[in-house]
């Protein structure tokens, strides 16, 4: 497998075009099953993870294709089975997203159950709560999902947690039931708004989606439609914390502010100075001598993302005092911890906390990406680390960041892809 060599990268400068989101591209491609006309995506960042997605629309049928550089067409006439491949959705835990829009417009579906993950056992209870509610009678055997209808019919749905997955897939599936359907509690994720406007615009009716409660009045049949992928907030995240980390400037062009607003107050705090301008988000973190320490905690939006956390906590490694780090949702996710104290950073874990006590350098060495957002943190801390990092199992980092290393190598870092 290929690993990332980095060596000490300071003072990172220029700009970066951040792309279009995974979490938004994944929930928009599972929704193009719900139509038999052709879509049109533009801005999908050519990801592993949204290769398998493709490849999975593939399987169940559809025609997918690459018209231009990130510009996905794709059109699924007919599915052609109503069960999902194990091989592909046992490769990424966001295929599940099919579940909710093969069973609308076959009225059955056969999926399996998501394993658990490196970030946690991370159950599908709320997305089955919800299909069961609009109707669909649900089975659990050998490790799958059957799920069945007659037709599904609106209903008034409370989420137990605000889980963005099973607030997707059950706005994909109501979208096609009799009557209204009133997801309470739902994800108020800009992702979740992006599937909206995406299901709008193939003729859904959907009112609410970024606030807790969603309606959405079901339609007979939904038509193609042409699309722009939100640009991603995560991938801006980190670059954004290139920038501090490396004590660097970086301008990041194609981004929406709005949905940074946690990320750019918690910068802010630390003492990096972000600007706004027409051209895009300034990170400026020039000839700071004194970083402020800082706590997070994330939580659903608009709280910190946990997609940030990591990313962030490599940051506060090299940030002087005591900063502390709080994971609320999910249950496992301080794998890059135990990396980054081998590359010499001073943390501990109690609990869902991780109390990081900044050090002056961080040093390289081997160290293993054990799941995306950790890998990312990683390739951080070897920008800002003294000597050489090299990164292994880079699989994970290629599943989110597209040409990561070629972005950052723009902007004068040192990483490099190898063989082996
Ligand atoms: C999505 C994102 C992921 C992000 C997460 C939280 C995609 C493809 N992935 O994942 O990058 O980290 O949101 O912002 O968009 N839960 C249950 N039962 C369920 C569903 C979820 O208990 O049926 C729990 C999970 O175990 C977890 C929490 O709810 O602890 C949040 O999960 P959820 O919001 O569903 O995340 P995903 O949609 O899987």
């Amino acid at each position: 497998m290929d690993k990332f060599v980095i060596e000490e990268s300071m003072g990172l400068f220029g700009r970066v075009r951040i792309g279009g989101s995974k979490n938004s591209v994944l929930p928009i491609i599972a929704a193009t099953l719900l139509t038999d006309e052709e879509c049109v995506i533009n801005d999908v960042p050519e990801l592993t993870d949204v290769l398998v997605m493709q490849e999975l629309i593939e399987d169940l049928g559809g025609r997918t294709g690459w018209n231009a550089h990130e510009q996905l067409s794709i059109k699924v006439a007919d599915i052609a089975k109503i069960e999902a491949s194990y091989e592909l959705c046992a490769k990424m835990r966001a295929s599940f997203l099919v579940a909710g829009p093969i069973l609308a417009r076959c009225g059955e579906v056969r999926i399996s159950l998501p394993g658990g993950c490196a970030i946690g056992s991370r159950p599908v209870d709320l997305h089955l709560k919800g299909l069961a509610a609009l109707g669909a009678e649900i089975s659990q055997e050998h490790g799958y999902v059957h799920a069945r209808t007659k037709g599904l019919e609106g209903a008034n749905i409370y989420l137990d947690f605000p889980s963005v997955g099973a607030t997707e897939n059950i706005m994909m599936a109501a979208a096609l039931a009799r009557g209204q359907t009133i997801i309470q509690n739902a994800a108020v994720e800009p992702e979740i708004v992006d599937l909206s406007n995406f299901l709008t615009s193939m003729g859904a009716v959907i009112r609410g989606s970024g606030t807790d409660t969603i309606r959405i009045t079901g339609v007979k049949r939904l038509r193609g439609t042409n699309h722009t992928i939100i640009p991603d907030r995560i991938e801006a995240g980190t670059f954004m914390v290139a920038a501090a980390i490396t004590n660097g400037e970086i301008l990041l062009e194609n981004v929406v502010t709005d949905h940074l607003k946690p990320a750019i107050a918690k910068m802010r705090e630390a003492g990096i100075t972000i600007t706004e301008s027409e051209d895009g988000l300034k990170i400026d973190a020039r000839g700071i001598s004194n970083r402020l320490p800082i706590d997070i905690k994330t939580l659903p939006y608009p709280g910190f993302p946990t997609d940030m956390q990591a990313q962030f906590l490599a940051f506060l490694a090299t940030t002087p005092g005591t900063n502390i780090v709080t994971e609320t949702v999910f249950e496992n996710r301080f794998m890059h911890v135990p990396e980054l104290i081998r590359m010499g950073a001073d943390i501990k874990i109690d609990s869902r906390s991780a109390i990081i006590e900044g050090v002056e350098k961080l040093a390289g060495t081997n160290v293993k990406a054990s799941d995306l957002r950790a890998g990312a943190a990683l390739m951080l801390a070897g920008l800002a680390a003294a000597g050489t990092t090299q990164i292994h199992d880079i699989c994970h980092i290629d599943r989110g960041y597209y040409k990561f290393d070629e972005k950052l190598r723009a902007l004068g870092a040192k990483v490099y892809r190898e063989n082996g």
